[in-house]
């Protein structure tokens, strides 16, 4: 059983898989957070419950004097009744007074797991995979009550949070600040991970260790950005990639959101995660209900690898959707950096017929086939084919693509608008915009307003028309700036800061509507590159561009980081043509393969311009991606040799039973006389036998594990060199 309860002493014990987590309710009902780690035995743990108060600055509640809330642990912390601490809820009444202060009413346990309206969520696919505790609180005076949800798996180190709040009262009431999540920790010993960036340059790794005061990663953007990922781990301070303790903290949401960590006065850690309070109100008129977006809590004991795999694991079986989560997806090319906007039907049929020889099954037609379209100064939001660019209709273009023997795959950027469209021309308040004030132009465009029930029907309308046209298998959804001027006039003034979630429900409501409209289509979400890679658009969507920097050296480190949280089958990734786009570099056409099976694998570049040597390459690369398809996608991912803090990396794919393995090994640059590297495998069973093919060596698991071998050939033979093992079980 999961939800263990003792109902004399109000005890709430989670047990997922090799964690616990303890919840004690006092006797004055204030929800006191005890534990949360590695499994325990048993459910009362009141000696390490840390009840202090009395000192100065302190303030106690008036009917609990021996106690002061800044000094507790708390499962769900309000404001303005003695906790200074980072909060969890903020809510202001009628007069604009700022105090909540939840107390415990009741609790059930729910078999399996209840749906969060209107937002993405991890889901069950059967019922016995988890158990969810809803723990009834409320604010007597202020009339709120709230509902904070636990779901609990029962085979997986993962518990995921999220909290409903209902205005029980008969006055309005405003939330300035409702968290997904709070979790607390005794002590403070912990290193804080994120994953930083920018566009082209996402999911940087960077470890700090957590300090007094208080630390955040955030995104303030209205997405949740290539600048920082909704995501955080807080490692033991001797956590490694393969040991130790990590927990792991993911946001299933889109939007602007907060992590924030405070260390106390005591020296025990607060962290809380949900939408970003910066700029943010929600009015609950009586009755109403608010739902936060979902928190995924994620144990590990073996390090951040331990970790990375449980949020696998999750994303691939519980997170992603549709006909597409477990199937292979195509090989596809795409002609942006072929083209850009410069094609027609007979250039794109060109780059088919060339890719159908190789054994490339996808075409995918990127920006430019719709409106005015010839660069990025106009169109978008006329999502009209250009038969005149293209010369032939879309049924015609997609009828001859498939004639080459591919399928057909289709661009939009369903929630911009160029201020030079039609669109635009006939509704220019269908923009997120500001009465008077002139409109802040990203890649000259402006967020089309997706709060509005107008521009969510003509969005359905307008791209459902399109993909019932033709034969389309696969749309790529981009989003390609961030929010400014986030407002819809038409709200009144006291909603009128809910405009940053209010679009996110408007765009989960589109996305709900048109993936289950066409099931049989691939969906690749995308946002200048890896600006929208979070668990939210996973939901909709198995698979997302990883970053707009095609450079397999930078790849490196950005598909690394990526896999921090995100399983390797919903990278997209693609063999792009050198010298690179965005970097200049050039590297050899089988690194560039090498990296790119690291992912959803394709290509992007002007097949019809290659030479022999590079499409016989393809071929080989083709191959290999179908050998080794099973391992990338359903395998366990290890991290072995970490590229942000080297010259060098490696990684490697191990099946299920673990009777076999792929390991790819990365040298950036050469270095004469270079020291020998070696490299140990992880995952493997240590009784088993193995053959790892390439170096002809037989030996056990142990062996490969705790002895390794000196990584083959590669530092002889220059720059940018790469090395792909196979590891059978003999
Ligand atoms: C974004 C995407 C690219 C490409 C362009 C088209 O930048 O990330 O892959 O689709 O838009 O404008």
């Amino acid at each position: 059983m999961a939800i263990i309860i003792d109902e004399n002493k109000k005890i709430f014990k989670l047990d997922a898989k090799d964690s616990s987590y303890l919840m004690q309710v006092s006797k004055q009902g204030y929800l006191y957070h005890v534990y949360y780690g590695a499994h325990v035995s048993d459910n009362d743990l009141d000696h390490i419950l840390q009840l202090t108060g009395g000192a100065s600055f302190s303030p106690s509640p008036a009917d609990a004097p021996e106690l002061s809330l800044d000094m507790l642990l708390l499962e769900y912390p309000g404001t303005g009744t003695g906790d200074f601490r980072v909060p969890a809820l903020t809510v202001k009444d009628t007069r604009g007074a700022s105090a909540v202060c939840l107390r415990y009413v009741s609790h059930k346990v729910i078999e399996g797991k209840p749906a969060l309206p209107g937002l993405p969520a991890v889901y069950l696919n059967e019922n016995s995979e988890a158990q969810t505790l809803e723990i009834s609180m409320e604010d007597a005076l202020l009339g709120l009550k709230a509902k904070l949800y636990y779901c609990v798996f029962e085979e997986l180190n993962v518990i995921t949070r999220w909290v409903q709040l209902e205005n029980g009262s008969a006055e309005n009431l405003t939330i300035d600040r409702a968290m997904s999540a709070c979790v607390e920790f005794l002590t403070a010993d912990y290193d804080m991970l994120g994953l930083y960036g920018s566009w082209a340059r996402e999911r940087t790794v960077e470890r700090v260790a957590l300090r007094h005061g208080t630390q955040a990663l955030q995104s303030r953007r209205g997405s949740s950005s290539h600048q920082m990922n909704p995501f955080t781990a807080l490692c033991a301070r001797d956590a490694t990639e393969d040991r130790g303790e990590v927990f792991g903290f993911n946001l299933v949401y889109s939007g602007s959101y907060l992590i924030e960590a405070e260390v106390s006065q005591m020296d025990s850690a607060r962290l809380v995660l949900g939408i970003n309070p910066y700029d943010f109100e929600w009015e609950l008129e009586p009755g109403d209900v608010f739902t936060t977006p979902e928190a995924v809590l994620v144990y590990s004991s073996e390090g951040l690898g331990g970790m990375s795999r449980t949020f696998h694991k999750l994303y691939r079986k519980n997170l992603c959707r549709g006909q597409w989560r477990d199937k292979k997806r195509p090989i596809l090319i795409n002609n942006w950096e072929a083209t850009y906007f410069k094609f027609n039907a007979d250039k794109l049929v060109a780059i088919a017929h060339e890719a159908a020889k190789v054994g490339i099954e996808m075409l995918v037609m990127d920006d430019g086939w719709f409106g005015k379209r010839d660069d990025d100064h106009s169109g978008l939001g006329d999502w009209k084919v250009n038969e005149a660019k293209l010369g032939c209709t879309l049924r015609e273009l997609v009828e001859r693509v498939k004639a080459e023997g591919l399928r057909f795959g289709i661009w939009f950027e369903p929630e911009m608008i160029s201020p030079d469209s039609d669109l635009y021309r006939a509704h220019p308040d269908w923009c997120l915009h500001i009465p008077g004030r002139p409109g802040t132009l990203g890649r000259n465009q402006l967020v089309l307003d997706l709060s509005k029930t107008a521009v969510q029907e003509y969005l359905v309308e307008s791209l459902s028309a399109v993909l019932h046209s033709a034969d389309i298998s696969y749309v790529k959804w981009d989003f390609n700036r961030n929010m400014t001027e986030a407002n819809n006039p038409d709200l009144p003034a006291a909603k009128s800061r809910e405009i940053w979630h209010r679009y996110y429900l408007g765009l989960y409501k589109v996305l709900e509507e048109i993936t289950s409209q066409f099931p049989q289509i691939l969906f690749e979400s995308c946002s200048g590159g890896g600006g929208r890679f979070d668990p939210g658009m996973l939901y909709y969507m198995p698979q997302t561009w990883c970053s707009d920097d095609t450079d397999a050296v930078e790849r490196l480190k950005i598909q690394y980081g990526t896999s921090m949280v995100y399983p390797v089958n919903s990278i997209g990734a693609h063999v792009s043509a050198v010298p690179n786009h965005q970097t200049m570099r050039t590297t050899p056409f089988q690194f560039r393969g090498d990296v790119a099976l690291m992912g959803t694998f394709g290509y992007e570049l002007d097949i019809t311009k290659l030479p022999e040597e590079d499409l016989d390459m393809i071929e080989d690369q083709v191959e290999k991606f179908h050998d080794y398809h099973p391992l990338i996608f359903h395998g366990d991912f290890y991290r072995l040799i970490n590229p942000f803090e080297g010259n060098e990396a490696a990684w490697m794919f191990v099946s299920e039973d673990k009777s076999e393995a792929l390991v790819q090994c990365f040298l950036v640059q050469n270095r004469p006389n270079a020291p020998a590297r070696r490299v140990k495998l992880r995952g493997l069973d240590p009784e088993m036998r193995y053959k790892v093919e390439e170096l002809g060596v037989r030996m056990h698991g142990d062996s490969l594990m705790n002895a390794g071998f000196i990584i083959p050939d590669m530092w002889v033979c220059g720059d940018y060199q790469s090395v792909c093992l196979t590891v059978k079980r003999v």
